[in-house]
C-alpha cells in the first residue's frame, strides 16, 4: 500500500460481515415468530440488521396483525429465548466460517500497520470471534454493554476510533446493515456497504461480498 495515504484504521461490523451469523439471528427470529404467527420475510428481516435484540423483537411484534400487546417481562422473555436459540445455533461456529476474502484482507491491513477495531451491536460479539480464531487480530472490540445509543447513532464506531486513538476520518467502516452505514456516516467516517448495490444510498463503496475487500482498491478510493 502507498505509504502516503492516510487510512489508519478499519472497523468491522461483525454478523454478516465477518462470518455469516446474520443468518443465524434470522433463523432464531423465524422461529420465535412462527411460535407466536406472526409472518417474517427475508425481506422484513433486513430492517433488523444492526439492531439490537430488543428493538429487533419490538420491530417483530410491530409486525402482528392484529397488533400483540406484551409486557415488558413478556418481552424480556421472548428476548431471552431468540438469544438462547441463537447461542445454540453459534456454537457450530469455527474459523472455516469466516466468510471468503476475510483472513486476506484482515492479513494485508496488518501488514501495512493499519489498526483493525470491532463495532459489533451483538452481546454474543466477543463469543463468536473466539469461535472464529480471530480475537487477537483486532486492536480493539468495543464492549457494546457500555454504550448509550444503538446504531445509527455514530457511538459504536466514535468509541472504536477513540479506543484506537485514530481520527475518525482516518477510518473505514464496513458494514452490511443500513443501520450500520448510517453509524459510519454519522461518525464522519469512509464507509463500505457489503450487499446489494441498491440497499445503501449513503455507502461510499458498496461491494457485493467480502471477497471482494481489496485493501489496494479500497486505499485508493478513500484518498
Ligand atoms: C447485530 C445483528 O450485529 O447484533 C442484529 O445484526 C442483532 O441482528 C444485534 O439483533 C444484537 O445481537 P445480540 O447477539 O446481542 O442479540
Ligand atoms: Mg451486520
Amino acid at each position: 500500500m502507498d505509504k502516503a495515504i492516510s487510512l489508519q484504521a478499519v472497523i468491522f461490523d461483525l454478523d454478516g460481515v465477518i462470518t455469516d451469523t446474520a443468518e443465524y439471528h434470522y433463523q432464531a427470529w423465524k422461529a420465535i415468530s412462527d411460535e407466536l404467527g406472526i409472518s417474517f420475510s427475508r425481506e422484513f428481516n433486513e430492517n433488523l440488521k444492526g439492531v439490537s435484540r430488543i428493538d429487533s423483537l419490538k420491530l417483530l411484534l410491530g409486525q402482528a396483525s392484529p397488533p400483540l400487546a406484551y409486557s415488558n417481562e413478556e418481552m424480556e422473555q421472548l428476548a431471552n429465548r431468540k438469544n438462547q436459540l441463537y447461542q445454540e445455533l453459534i456454537k457450530k461456529v469455527t474459523p472455516a466460517d469466516l466468510l471468503p476474502g476475510i483472513p486476506e484482507f484482515i492479513a494485508d491491513l496488518k501488514r501495512n500497520g493499519v489498526k483493525i477495531g470491532l463495532a459489533s451491536a451483538s452481546k454474543n460479539a466477543l463469543v463468536v470471534v473466539q469461535r472464529l480464531g480471530v480475537e487477537s487480530d483486532f486492536d480493539i472490540i468495543v464492549d457494546v454493554t457500555k454504550l448509550k445509543h444503538n446504531k445509527p447513532d455514530p457511538e459504536i464506531f466514535l468509541t472504536a476510533a477513540a479506543s484506537l486513538g485514530v481520527d475518525p476520518r482516518r477510518c473505514i467502516g464496513v458494514e452490511d446493515a443500513v443501520a450500520g452505514v448510517n453509524a459510519i456516516k454519522a461518525a464522519n467516517m469512509f464507509a463500505v456497504a457489503i450487499g446489494d448495490r441498491t440497499a445503501f444510498p449513503n455507502a461510499d463503496v458498496i461491494l457485493p461480498d467480502t471477497a471482494q475487500l481489496n485493501l489496494g482498491d479500497l486505499a485508493k478510493r478513500f484518498s
